[in-house]
């Protein structure tokens, strides 16, 4: 597939701007519990090219499918327009004059494979709208407006790593993120100079009933906050679990809890074992991580477990999903020379089991948001 930027129908536009997709390395559903993530960014992204209209109204034209649509100040919008729309609306709540404008979007971000493609269509918008607008606000303050967007326009009550990832993240470089403070730190993450890659397969399971399962993870880690009386479950350190878990009644509720405080202990071992550059290290931890995420918070589908068996008995050092979950993308920590091998793998015990052949790439990471015209 041609990059998003080559994608992109001719102007002539006043801005371009693109905001990647991303993976999590780990650190998955700790986000909206205050903890701790570390995504990195695609080389795949969402291109914006914006035309200043005279007139508050914004169209937006996506060059996949030919569609456009029109809105304007008050609209309320459904479908993907939704997220540029969203992003109107918040800019427009935080008090900034935003231009109309007409929006061109063209993508190479896998659609539907938890990679966020929608993320990266809103940092996209947001970037782009604020070029024209003449707003030079600070990058590191957009993920959560671009977040609120998402939560109170669109309705999705995810958390902010999306949105920081796609805005924030650095080339060659996993983002370290607080999502309590919001403070970052890049930790750099150069794969080839140890001799590994990260293989990324697309499991292409169909996604049901995602956003219920999603809402319902966040709603019972937030009782089981107040029931433990701490503002949120990162409040919980793995010394205090044990206590925790006995103060709660309900088995469900007790696995959704060691999943969020186990795995934010894992994003901080990862850290600590890139920043004394031992990447391999971070193998059993990205394993671990998948089990916790299979039996302690459930969100895994026998698609992505495949996935993982097959990759670790394929020799891969350690493999878990990335993202929501309920389907999308499991990440694999190869040898770089053993790529094809382990794909291979992946996909015989696909073939085996009858499901769809998965998709398969390696990636490295890439830049955040840019200006690209
Ligand atoms: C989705 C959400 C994120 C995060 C992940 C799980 O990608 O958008 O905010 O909660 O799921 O880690």
């Amino acid at each position: 597939m041609n990059s998003a930027v080559e994608r992109l129908p001719d102007g002539p536009y006043d801005a371009v701007w693109a905001s990647p997709g991303r993976v999590n390395l780990i650190g998955e559903h700790t986000d909206y519990n205050d903890g701790f993530v570390l995504p990195f960014a695609l080389p795949h992204s969402t291109v914006v090219g914006a035309r200043r209209l005279d007139r508050p109204e914004w169209t937006v034209t996506s060059e996949q499918t030919g569609e456009t649509v029109t809105f304007g100040p008050q609209d309320k919008v459904d479908g993907w327009a939704s997220y540029v729309a969203g992003v109107v609306w918040v800019l427009r709540e935080a008090g900034h004059d935003v231009p109309g404008a007409a929006l061109t979007v063209a993508s190479d971000v896998p659609f539907g494979a938890g990679l966020s493609s929608s993320a990266a269509l809103e940092c996209a918008v947001m970037a782009v709208l604020l070029d024209l607008a003449g707003i030079d606000l600070p990058m590191a303050l957009r993920p959560r407006l671009a977040q609120r967007a998402e939560n109170e326009y669109v309705g999705a009550p995810t958390g902010v790593m999306d949105q920081s990832a796609s805005t924030l993240c650095r080339e060659g470089h996993a983002l370290f993120l607080d999502c309590r403070s919001l403070a970052t730190e890049q930790v750099p993450f150069d794969l080839a100079a140890q001799g590994l890659a990260v293989l990324v397969v697309d499991s292409r399971a169909p996604h049901a009933h995602v956003s219920g399962e999603y809402a319902a993870r966040r709603r019972s880690c937030e009782e089981a906050a107040k029931i433990l009386d701490v503002p949120a479950l990162r409040d919980i350190d793995p010394a205090g679990l044990p206590a925790a878990l006995e103060r709660l009644d309900d088995e469900v509720m007790r696995k959704r809890v060691r999943h969020v405080v186990t795995e934010d202990q894992r994003v901080l071992d990862t850290v600590e074992a890139l920043r004394a550059g031992d990447a391999r290290a971070i193998g059993p931890l990205m394993t671990a991580s998948h089990a916790s995420m299979r039996d302690d918070y459930e969100i895994t589908v026998p698609q992505v477990d495949t996935v993982v068996t097959a990759a670790l008995a394929a020799g891969a050092h350690g493999a878990r999903m990335t993202g929501g979950g309920f389907g999308g993308c499991v990440l694999a920590l190869v040898d770089a020379d053993r790529c094809g091998e382990v794909e291979a793998a992946v996909r015989g015990a696909f073939a085996e089991a009858g499901f769809t052949p998965p998709d398969a790439f390696v990636v490295t990471p890439a830049e955040g948001t840019r200006k690209v015209g």
